[in-house]
This record gives structure tokens, sequence and C-alpha cells, in this order.
């Protein structure tokens, strides 16, 4: 019998795969199909700092308006929530935690820890079971250098974790600068775990009507050796754990993931492009392929290919880029 189970942010997973946040988790009803169909977690589609901010504004203009005194804690809010948007998040956890056993891990998309953070406690009190931060710095703020970013990382985590017991997760940018400094940095300020990685919007020019338009908005199987490279080189350096996403579109990048070091993975476009039943496919291929290695869980492969495991960390560097080029003729 092989065990396809894993821990991921303390919570015991039947299996590796995590719905990542996208238009897949907005609704309980596709939470619900997402567990039928064999999933085992979910991530919410994010908040965005700036709806719970507007929100915010919003309720604190109709409450000094109406003379009200601003009150010391934002206990107020939900009596005058006015867009819903927050209570319906928090309704969307509540109501997932009711109807599913899986985890349901929720999601905000942030940038700073300007007044949004109290609503992590909020979500807290909802019964999600981890909250996932999706830092969204722009690599083309030039405002802000790496100690800015950093200070502005620290200020969020220490927030966040100031205020709630669930687990953090932090969802970074593949074009953050020094990942691997980065990611040691993030795990000693306490965080639980590291999702590798968000996906930035991609631009794309309109060469008909000469204007500026969106590229594709999925990613594709060779999206995922960037994942690999970091996923392998960041595990066995940090205590936290980590979760693959971004070009996991079948089994094999699946165990290439796990085999790199990642405690979880986390499937989106593979979702989109095929269908709910691609969840089973996957697990199906990774069960099958442990049988073949004799492996009966997980943590008996976990991590083999890491940098720090493999026996040939140059595997994973220049030396590979030498040799690969030099001899493509
Ligand atoms: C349609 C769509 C919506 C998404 N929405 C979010 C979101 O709200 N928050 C977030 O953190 N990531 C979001 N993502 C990014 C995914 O969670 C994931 O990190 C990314 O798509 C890479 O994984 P994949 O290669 O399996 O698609 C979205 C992705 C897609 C395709």
């Amino acid at each position: 019998m092989t065990d396809l189970s894993t821990n991921y942010l303390g919570l015991q997973l039947k299996n590796p795969i995590i719905v990542g946040s996208s238009g897949l988790t907005d609704s309980v009803e596709k939470i619900k199909n997402l567990e039928a169909m064999g999933a085992a977690a979910v991530v919410l589609k994010s908040l965005f700092e700036e709806e719970i901010i507007m929100e915010m504004d919003e309720t604190i203009y109709a409450m000094t308006n109406r003379h009200f005194v601003f009150p010391e804690t934002m206990d107020y809010m939900e009596t005058v929530v006015k867009e819903d948007i927050l209570a319906n998040y928090l309704e969307l956890i509540t109501e997932s935690k009711k109807s599913v056993e899986i985890p349901v891990i929720a999601s905000i998309n942030c940038v700073s820890s300007q007044k949004w953070t109290y609503f992590a406690k909020e979500i807290e009190k909802a019964g999600a079971d981890a909250l996932e931060l999706n830092l969204f710095f722009l690599p083309s703020d030039t405002q802000r250098g790496e100690k800015e970013i950093l200070e502005a990382t620290f200020d969020i985590i220490s927030k966040v974790k100031g205020s709630i017991r669930i687990p953090v997760a932090l969802k970074i940018s593949a074009y953050q600068s020094n990942l691997i400094r980065f990611a040691e940095h993030i795990d000693q300020a306490g965080v639980e775990g590291i999702v590798l990685f968000n996906r930035s919007w991609l631009p794309d020019i309109d060469i008909s009507q000469l204007v500026v338009s969106s590229g594709f908005v999925l990613s594709s199987p060779s999206d995922l050796g960037n994942t690999l490279r970091w996923v392998s080189m960041i595990a066995g350096r940090v205590n936290c754990d980590i979760a693959a996403s971004t070009g996991i579109h079948d089994g094999a990048g699946l165990i290439k993931q796990l085999l790199a070091g990642a405690n979880a993975c986390q499937v989106v476009s593979a979702l989109y492009i095929n269908d709910l039943s691609f969840i089973r496919k996957m697990t199906e291929e990774l069960s099958k392929w442990m049988v073949v290695h004799e492996f009966e869980s997980i943590d008996e492969f976990r991590g083999r290919l890491s940098q720090s495991k493999s026996g040939n960390p140059a595997a994973w560097e220049r030396v590979q880029f030498m040799k690969h080029f030099r001899n493509f003729v």
C-alpha cells in the first residue's frame, strides 16, 4: 500500500496536491467538487490588500459621517460593511469549512503591512486552517530596493504572525532578487511555509491594434524547470515547508517537485487546461511510480534530489549551464 500523505504547514494532507488560489477556489460548490475529485487542500482565491483597505475606508467614511466615534477595534466592521467583499470572503471560509474535510487556506495578496492586517484575525476566526500571503512587489518598482522589500516583508510577517495562531505561508515571486537568502530570511522571521512562486500578469502587444494587451494567463509544462531549480536549492536550507507552484502539469511534474524537496504542490493551470479528474490522474501516476521504485511513503524520497542531498550540488549550478549550451549544436 502506498501512502501518499504529506504534511504541509502542520496540516496532514491525504496527498500532495493542493488546488492553488484561482477562480477554481472561489465558491463553496467548487471547493466541494475539488474535494470530491481528490484535492488534498485548497487555497482560496485571493483578497487584495487594496480591497480590504478600500472597504475599511468606506466604512470609516460612513461611520464618521454618521457622527460615530471611530472604534478602537474593528468589530463594528461587520455591521456597516457596504460592499460585503470582506463579509463574503469570511462566509466563504466558514461555509467551506462546514462543507469539506480538507484544509482550507485563505489568501491575501499584499504589498505592505498598512492597516489591512487586522483582517488576518477575522480570517482565523472564520475557521481558515492557514493563511497564504501573496507578496506582490513589482519588479519594475525602482523606489524599492532589496532593503526596502525585506523591511516591508518582515513588517508584514511580524504584524500577521503577531495577530494570529494559524500557520502562515508566504507566496513569493520568482523575480525576487537573491532568492535563497530571501527565503532564509523569511524562514527565520517565523513563517511556516514558502510557496514558490506566484504568477505575474504577463503583457503582450496586439500588433494589429497597436495596443498593449494581456498575455496568456496559464502556465505551460516548460515553466516547471524554474520552480524545480529554486525548490531544490531552497529545500534543506530552510526549516519551514515548501509548496511548489508553477508549471506542474502532470504526475511526473509532481514527482519531480517532491524529489526536489517540496512538501506539497499547488496546481492551477493543468486543471483549467484539462479538467478536475486530472487531480486523480496525477495522484495515480505518483502512486504507480512509488510502487515501481518501491517507496511506501513520500518521506522516503522527498528531497532526495534537492541540491543539498543529491550528492551532486553542481548539477543545479553554473557548470550545468556551461555543459548544456556547449553541447547544444
Ligand atoms: C486564472 C488564475 C487566477 C489566479 N488567481 C490567483 C489569486 O487570486 N491569488 C494567487 O495567489 N494566485 C493566483 N493565481 C496563480 C496561481 O495560484 C498559481 O500560483 C499559478 O497559476 C502557477 O501555478 P500553475 O502553473 O499550476 O498555474 C491565479 C492563476 C490563474 C491561472
